[in-house]
Formats: C-alpha cells, structure tokens, sequence
C-alpha cells in the first residue's frame, strides 16, 4: 500500500449481511480486514445494502394490505439503515457517529475524522448503488468497490445459461449496453444501471467482487492479482 489515507467506498450488499438471517460470521471476518487495512492507511465509506430483512418485511406487509413501489422502497431503505447502524456500531472505535442518509447533503461528512463513515439509503427510486456513486462524486474519491453475492460480471445469468463468460475488464461503455438504463428494485444487474451512466461520467473505477471470498478482496486493495471485474 503507497497511497498513505487513500479513501475506498464499499457497497457493502445486503445480500451479504442478511443472505436469509443475519450473518454475524461474514460481518466479523469483514471487520477484521477492514481494521487490518486501516492499520495500512486506508479509509474506508462503507454503504450498506438490505438484504433479506428488507424482503421479509414487503413480503408480510403485501399479505397484510396493499401496498405501492414507494412502500416498497422506504421499506427496503430503512432495512439498509438498520444494516448501516449494525456495522457503525461494531466499528464503534473507527466509525464517524452519524450515519450518512443522504449522498447529497454530505458537507458535514466532508473531512471525516475518522478512519469509517457509514452510509445508508436515500429516498425512493434509488439504490445504495447510486448513492455510493454520489457520494463518491462529492467526498472526491475514484475508486467504488461492489462487495456482494456476485463475483463476476458475466456475459449472461450464469445460473440460466451454461456457455455464460466471466469479464474481467470491461469499460462503462460495454457494461453499459448490457444492463441498459433501467433499475427496478430487486433486480440482478451487477451494479445498478443508473448509477453506472453517473460512474461513466465521473470516470469512476468500480470493482464487482464477491464479498466472502475476503482474501480476494484484500488482495485487489493491495494491488496483487484477484478474482472479479474492473469497470471503468
Ligand atoms: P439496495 O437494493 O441498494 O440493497 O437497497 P442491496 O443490498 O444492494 O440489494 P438487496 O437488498 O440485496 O436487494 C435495498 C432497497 O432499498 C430501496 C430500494 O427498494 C432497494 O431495492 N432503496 C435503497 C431506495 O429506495 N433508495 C435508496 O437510496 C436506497
């Protein structure tokens, strides 16, 4: 590691932290790299997605009454706000203590002072995809790191078609004409198409990496050879 306080958002998946119950094992492996790079000098804003909690919540409230998109999405936002105060509060000593809820009102988020700043959701019709984009936008940091079930980005659903190719490297141009413009929650694309015309625009690097295989996370942070794809 050169860059000494180099600053990395993470879009932490929800998928990770709540696959089907809460995976306390995942978060306390992922605790132990984070803190280890941060002895390196790295900083970190880590945005957390909602996971399963989100899901069962829809789910049960669809049973009981009707419910529209926007119940939906203030349901999924406030499951990524309760993953996001789960992971400031086991990063207790490192964590800025408010959490970001908003990319766009980010000044007092500006010069954190320490070494994590946890952020959620926003508002309706987003993803913590987007947010992380925007957010990168205004704290001025490159490079996005999308940790979650997925460890590749493959020419197609590599659970539907056997001859699916993993990419590597593939430019927003590329990734762009395959996932469209379109982003509808719950859907599978990588890394969420809206918030990938804005990547495209910033000139952001975004890594799609499988978050359990930790190493392999730990090894694209320190430049050394990895599993995953690079978009930029
Ligand atoms: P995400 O879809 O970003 O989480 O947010 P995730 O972990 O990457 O994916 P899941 O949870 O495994 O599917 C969860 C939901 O919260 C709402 C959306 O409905 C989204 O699907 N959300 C999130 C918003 O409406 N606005 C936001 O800014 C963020």
């Amino acid at each position: 590691m050169k860059n000494n306080k180099k600053t990395v958002i993470i879009s932490l998946g929800g998928s990770l932290i709540v696959p089907e119950e809460l995976d306390w094992k995942f978060v306390k492996n992922f605790k132990k790299l984070i803190e280890k790079q941060i002895e390196k000098g790295y900083k970190f804003v880590i945005i957390t997605g909602g996971g399963k909690i989100a899901r069962k919540y829809i789910a049960a409230a669809a049973k009981v009454d009707k419910i529209n998109d926007e119940d939906r999405d203030w349901i999924g936002i406030h499951a990524t706000r309760m993953n996001a105060h789960f992971i400031r509060t086991i990063f207790r000593k490192h964590a800025h203590p408010i959490i970001n809820k908003d990319p766009h009102d980010f000044r007092d988020f500006l010069h954190f002072k320490r070494e994590i700043l946890v952020a959620s959701g926003w508002k309706p019709g987003f993803s913590t995809d987007y947010d992380a984009v925007v957010l990168a936008k205004n704290l001025g940091v490159h490079q996005v790191i999308n940790l979650s079930n997925i460890d590749f980005v493959y020419t197609k659903d590599p659970r539907k078609f056997k001859d699916a190719k993993k990419l590597e490297n593939l430019s927003w141009k590329t990734y762009r004409a395959m996932v469209g413009n379109k982003w509808s929650p719950g859907m599978n694309a990588p890394f969420d198409p809206v918030a990938s015309k804005l990547a495209e625009k910033l000139g952001l690097e975004v890594a799609i990496l499988g978050g359990h295989k930790l190493k392999n996370f730990e090894n694209y942070l320190e430049g050394k050879k990895f599993q995953g794809t690079v978009i930029k």
